[in-house]
């Protein structure tokens, strides 16, 4: 998806005849009197809309019209905020991706948007207009031939009377990285193997001056990445370890690690899944999607901190040399594991990224994201992810960050004590907790023993949060980006 250009303007300033011209309409709210002045008979059609009860102008709701003999726009769509005492950046964020799904829908390429002028639309909120115009009106187009000359939304001019391109352009930017995120979840395990994965690291890291190494099958053994070496024996697809280092803010900086379950395609491997729904396995690469999603726009804004990216990757597979319930594995930092099923694999890839990464470099923050367990889904639905930690006051920092985005999290605990769900009688840890109880922090409890003593963790699973079966508002259905402006405001607040 190609993303379209800003450009902010007074009121006046459209140049030539808009496609569509966006506006927000409160429902207890009349229109601004400089909107009443400038566009009379709108003003009274809303009014007439209104009376008849045909638009209340709840949040999300939409009307098209038409003006005769009107050079400004072509058409005028109204959206819905909904109250003004309930509005916050989201109404804003939502309101704006209504309004490129419907710009989308009328094939309008030139674009003005106008949110209630001064009263809304002040510097802070352009960045949510943005996000939610870009990230609603994502399309995945690659694998269907069209006729269509149509391909989008050009250009959009943001009407406002402060200055709001930097925030115009700041959201775009983070934008960019949530479709990056989405499009590699979108491409199919065929296209988006661990070698492509590595690939699209390679182009971020060139862009963002970043150092990358790469280690292959044939490196897993003398490096000791004995649970990603074990899942990926069962797949003739090259697996791939990828680490990233970006230093933006020299010594005295902050360091941040991130860790990204990039599993490309999970069939369950000898603990095979059931055929139905399978094709959605697919997004088991959500985490590291999202991890080089933040990388990407990282490269681009730069900002003064460092982070460390790792991505083990590998298909799940049932090849003749596959891993199978019974085998024992021993990850980096030497502990055995018992698999119990061979299904339960994002856990031992993990492994070896989150004890590589505590064990080599200094971080002030380690942040895991993985597609982990089908338990969250049945926990939060698709609406937050779930976060657990070994440090409360970094998770606070998570959580934070999550309600400010609407990139949301919710904890589960992670008390010592579920420590004694994965216990084995033949190797350190198993990989599966206690049938049928608590997945997600049997994961979660599992994950912590491969993260260094001292390392504030959190562990966010996102199989729910992640991709989505029916879309909603800013997020279409597929892969949502979850993750990635949660972890943008994060390294804001860190700079
Ligand atoms: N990739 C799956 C988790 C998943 C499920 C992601 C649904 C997205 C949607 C993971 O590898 C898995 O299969 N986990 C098992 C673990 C179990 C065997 C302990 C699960 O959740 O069933
Ligand atoms: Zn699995
Ligand atoms: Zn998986």
């Amino acid at each position: 998806m190609s993303l379209f250009d800003f450009t902010s303007s007074k009121h006046k300033d459209l140049s030539g005849t808009q496609d569509a011209y966006i506006f927000g309409v409160f429902s207890d709210k009349e229109l601004s009197a400089e909107f009443q002045k400038e566009h009379p008979i709108l003003t009274s059609q809303i009014a007439l809309a209104m009376e008849n009860g045909e638009f209340k102008a709840e949040l999300n709701q939409s009307m098209v019209m038409y003006m005769p003999d009107c050079i400004t726009s072509k058409r005028y769509v109204a959206i819905g905020l909904g109250e003004s005492k309930s509005y916050n950046r989201d109404s804003l964020r939502q309101a704006a991706a209504t309004g490129g799904k419907l710009a989308l829908n009328l094939k309008a390429k030139k674009v003005a948007i106008e949110f209630m002028g001064e009263d809304i639309l002040k510097a802070a909120d352009a960045q949510a207009l943005s996000e939610g115009l870009i990230m609603g009106s994502y399309r995945f187009l690659e694998y269907q031939k069209s006729e269509d000359p149509y391909k989008g939304i050009e250009h959009v001019t943001a009407l406002s009377k402060s200055d709001i391109l930097a925030p115009l352009q700041y959201g775009k930017q983070i934008s960019a990285g949530v479709v990056l995120t989405r499009d590699l979840g979108n491409h199919p395990s065929n296209i988006a193997t661990p070698t492509y994965l590595a690939d699209t690291a390679e182009a971020i890291a060139k862009a963002g001056k970043m150092k990358i190494t790469i280690y292959d099958r044939e490196d897993f053994e003398k490096m000791g990445f004995g649970g990603l070496q074990g899942v990926a024996q069962g797949s003739d697809i090259p697996p791939k370890f990828i680490i990233m280092e970006y230093s933006g803010g020299g010594k005295n900086a902050k360091t941040l690690g991130l860790v990204g379950k990039g599993l490309t395609f999970d069939s369950g491997g000898i603990s095979i899944k059931p055929s139905a729904g399978m094709d959605e396995m697919k997004f088991d690469m959500l985490g590291g999607a999202a991890v080089l999603g933040i990388m990407s726009i990282v490269a681009e804004i730069k900002p003064k901190i460092n982070i460390i990216a790792v991505i083990p990757s590998t298909e799940n597979m049932n090849g003749g040399e596959a891993y199978k319930p019974g085998d024992i594995l021993t990850a980096y930092n030497g502990k055995t594991i018992e698999i119990l099923n061979t299904d339960a694999e994002g856990r031992l890839i993990l492994a070896d990224g989150l004890a590589y990464i505590t064990e080599n470099y200094q971080l002030d923050g380690l942040v895991d994201f993985a597609t982990l367990t089908g338990a969250v889904v049945v926990a939060l639905g698709h609406r937050y992810s779930g976060i657990m930690t070994n440090d409360q006051s970094f998770a606070d920092q998570l959580i934070k960050s999550g309600i400010d985005t609407q990139d949301r999290v919710w904890q589960m605990p992670l008390d010592d004590e579920y420590a004694q769900d994965i216990k084995s009688k033949i190797a350190d840890i198993k990989n599966t907790g206690a049938a049928r109880e608590a997945g997600t922090i049997a994961a979660g409890a599992f994950l912590r023993e491969f993260v260094k003593e001292g390392t504030p963790w959190c562990h966010i699973d996102i199989a729910g949060s992640g991709w989505l079966k029916k879309g909603r508002s800013y997020q279409p259905e597929g892969p949502t980006g979850a993750g990635v402006r949660l972890i943008m405001e994060l390294i804001k607040s860190w700079e």
